[in-house]
């Protein structure tokens, strides 16, 4: 900013300001009357800032500008010599409530706040003129601040839009993802029915059972092929998203004996045998199929884990919370690192086959039950599985 020499008499009656004085006094008003050029994008005000000068454009552009959520919003742009701003927060006497900075070069001739509220007090139809332009100002902020609100309410509807929409693709990609998941664990979990199948027909097939054995054999291998039907009927029904357990009433006692008659061959043709021990006979509320695959995997690990003469033992007990099941081998046992990352997907040790998602798939559907699992192992001694769910 640099100060200029102030304008003659004829200059300055020439801009509406003045055009309430007369000569003598615009000669007196003069005398306190300072010029000031800015140079462009120069700040002259700032918001929030005391006010004790008023300012009039003689010659350029000002724009008044407010500072909005963090953007600057251009309120007003004064472009008319004799066009004045800043009288609104000497006349209150307090901050700013907008800033000025300067559109291009411009020039301005300022009056300080007492000598201003001076003549405001003597001159009436300076008031009414002042009046008249707060008044017009007010209008056009008005109708800008409504306009600027009305971009930003578009704007946030636009971005909720967005956002509701980037939600619905997340939920849909989850499903998906619990839908593939899902099927996964089905296709690793098959092949259990199946060797079951196929361990009761070579027993069939080697001969020597009395025709009622062979008959018990037989209808285990429709059990078990209606455990693979059931199994492709859940795949099915993931198609259509529906993904929730299908809890039945279960005895317990019926639920782990069935299954240890399906598992139970497995073990004695490799020199194993598997000992039961249920405390606790009682209904519990599950989806049996899944909860089925659950313990089957650990089964057979358990079977992969014992090299001769190895005893698994399946118990079931009674705990505050509901049911505890206890599944130890006499196997290899696991180091601490494995042992940490037992439940992680595709974590495989030591086998050549291993897909590593069988005891995820425990946990997940202990997990879906409201029950929690873990493990106890010591190398060369065996591996015990605890598994704590409520009966219902
Ligand atoms: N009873 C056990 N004794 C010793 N190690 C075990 C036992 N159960 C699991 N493990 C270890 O945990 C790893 C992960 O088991 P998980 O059942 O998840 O996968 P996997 O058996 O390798 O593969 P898949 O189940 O597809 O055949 C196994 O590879 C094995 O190293
Ligand atoms: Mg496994």
């Amino acid at each position: 900013m640099k100060t200029l020499p102030t304008p003659n008499i004829n200059e300055l009656k020439s801009l509406s300001f003045f055009s309430v004085f007369n000569e003598e006094e615009i000669e007196q008003i003069r005398d306190f009357i300072e010029n000031r050029l800015y140079k462009k994008d120069e700040i002259i005000i700032s918001e929030e800032e005391i006010g004790d000068l008023l300012f009039i454009l003689l010659r350029g552009t000002v724009s008044i500008i407010k500072n909005i959520d963090g953007g600057e919003e251009v309120l007003n742009t004064i472009d008319k010599p004799g066009g004045f701003f800043g009288e609104m927060s000497i006349i209150e006497d307090k901050p700013r409530s907008a800033g000025a900075v300067a559109a291009e070069d411009y020039e301005l001739l300022t009056i300080e706040k007492d000598n201003f509220l001076a003549l405001v007090k003597q001159f009436p139809d300076l008031s009414m003129h002042i009046a008249v332009s707060i008044a017009n100002y007010l209008r056009q902020t008005d109708m800008k601040l409504i306009n600027i609100f009305k971009q930003k309410n578009r704007e946030i509807e636009t971005a909720y839009y967005k956002l509701q929409a980037a939600q619905e693709e997340l939920v849909r990609r989850e499903r998906l993802s619990t839908v593939g998941k899902l099927a996964s664990s089905i296709v690793h979990d098959i092949k259990n029915p199946m060797t079951a199948i196929r361990g009761y027909a070579e027993l069939i097939k080697g001969g020597g059972y009395s025709t009622k054995k062979t008959a018990k054999f037989a209808v285990n291998i429709m059990n078990e092929v209606d455990r693979f039907l059931a199994m492709t009927q859940e795949l099915l029904t993931f198609a259509t998203g529906e993904t929730g357990l299908k809890r039945d009433k279960i005895n317990l006692r019926d639920f782990i004996m069935e299954m240890v008659e399906s598992i139970e061959q497995q073990f004695i043709d490799r020199g194993h045998q598997v000992k039961c021990r249920i405390d606790y006979d009682v209904n519990v509320f599950i989806d049996a199929n899944r909860f089925r695959r659950a313990l089957e995997n650990i089964c057979y690990n358990a079977l992969d884990a014992m090299q001769e003469k190895g005893t698994f033992t399946i118990e079931a007990h009674s705990t505050d919370f509901g049911i505890k099941l206890l599944l130890a081998d006499s196997g290899c046992g696991m180091i601490d690192i494995v042992k940490t990352h037992i439940f992680d997907e595709f974590f495989s040790h030591g086998k050549s086959h291993g897909t590593g998602l069988g005891l995820s798939i425990t946990k997940r559907i202990v997990e879906e039950h409201n029950g929690s699992i873990k493990v106890d192992s010591e190398v060369d001694e065996g591996t015990k599985f605890t598994i704590i769910f409520p009966a219902n």
